[in-house]
């Protein structure tokens, strides 16, 4: 196949953060229709006011002639308000609330400690069937940084799905065997999102023969075994298995430091990256499902009416290897190998 066309990809789950960086890296998510905006801002966005606020600047920031709804997100915090909540809600602004635990990534320190201080917010949530977005890993410094992902589905997860069954949970990014199958054994009310990233490379590609800080992100990358586990939940057609690119732009400068930020910035090659990986697991007919249509389904909206089309070129297609900001240099993710897909709009593979 050297030609596929599907209907137009959203992405379940993008940092865009905000000022400069926003207006540089925005336009690069134009493959997407629709994203889920992360809140995790340098001042997070916590209440349905900072949502409105920061979807206004968000909007104020598209290039002309790009059609792109952010979908916004709350923060949770200890204090969140369940009534603002869900006068968000309501309101249509809200389409997810996100769970960090407390110092888990970038900006999660207002994040959550005890998980008992948010139970009212989170019954209400599953009362009005908002979902939960949540960041699956624990962050006891007594846990291998490899192992968070899995023990937090057995400390935190399984425990919060068996108290409050009627919550939509979306276990963002997940990186090992262990999610993959705690998703596909679960019977409602549960899915999770893979990133680019996760599918193409292994943790070898981050230590191996070097640091690459650039591939350093979290939940971080796992071994082989896992990556494979990830390949097959997100080409097998399986609806509870969807696109979420965690494109997640640092500064080289914040990157590549004695201690580097965590994040890799891959909207601008996701959607060739994605083809690369679906053609590899001769899968390609099952790309439309994970990227267009299993998220829809899943926060119960309509799919895109727009298509695009995908070309394979018999010459591998070039990307700058980092984009400018006012805030400095932003380097793209490295897919190790050569990238023969891109979109049929992008002449001569350039990002958008
Ligand atoms: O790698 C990551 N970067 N993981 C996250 O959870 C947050 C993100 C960011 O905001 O930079
Ligand atoms: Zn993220």
């Amino acid at each position: 196949m050297t030609r596929l066309t599907i209907k137009k990809p959203d992405d379940w789950h993008l940092h865009l953060r905000d000022g400069a960086m926003l207006e540089a890296v925005l336009p690069h998510s134009a493959d997407f229709a629709r994203a889920i905006i992360m809140p995790n801002l340098e001042r997070p966005v916590v209440t349905t006011a900072d949502a409105a606020a920061y979807r206004d600047r968000i909007l104020a920031a598209l290039p002309e002639g790009q059609a792109f709804t952010p979908l916004m997100t709350l923060y949770l915090t200890e204090s969140t308000d369940p009534d603002d909540v869900e006068a968000g809600f309501r309101s249509g602004l809200i389409t997810a609330v996100k769970l960090y635990p407390a110092g888990a990534t970038t900006n999660s320190q207002n994040g959550v400690h005890d998980l008992e201080r948010v139970y009212p917010v989170l019954e209400r949530m599953a009362e009005i069937g908002l979902p939960l977005c949540v960041h699956g890993e624990v962050v006891d410094p007594e846990v291998d940084i490899f192992d968070r992902e899995a023990v937090f589905i057995e400390r935190v997860l399984e425990p919060l799905r068996r108290r409050i069954p009627d919550l939509k949970v979306v276990m963002e990014h997940v990186t090992t065997q262990d999610a993959v199958e705690y998703v596909q054994a679960s019977e409602r009310n549960l899915a999770a999102t893979i990133t680019v990233h996760h599918l193409m490379v292994n943790r070898n590609a981050m230590l191996a023969g070097g640091i690459r800080p650039h591939y350093y992100c979290l939940p971080i990358i796992k071994r082989e075994r896992h990556r494979q586990a990830l390949r097959v939940a997100a080409t097998s057609g399986d609806q509870r298995f969807f696109l979420g690119t965690d494109s997640a732009p640092h500064t080289d400068g914040r990157k590549l430091s004695s201690c580097g930020c965590a994040g890799v910035f891959s909207a601008p090659l996701a959607l060739p990256c994605l083809a690369h990986v679906f053609e590899e697991c001769d899968a390609l007919q099952k790309l439309e499902a994970f990227a267009s249509l299993n998220g829809p389904i899943w926060y119960g909206l309509p799919s895109n009416d727009e298509s695009v089309t995908l070309v394979r070129h018999d010459e591998p297609q070039a990307w700058p290897e980092r984009i400018a900001s006012a805030d400095g240099p932003v380097t793209l993710f490295d897919p190790t190998v050569p990238l023969h897909w891109a979109l049929e709009t992008q002449a001569g593979g350039q990002p958008g």
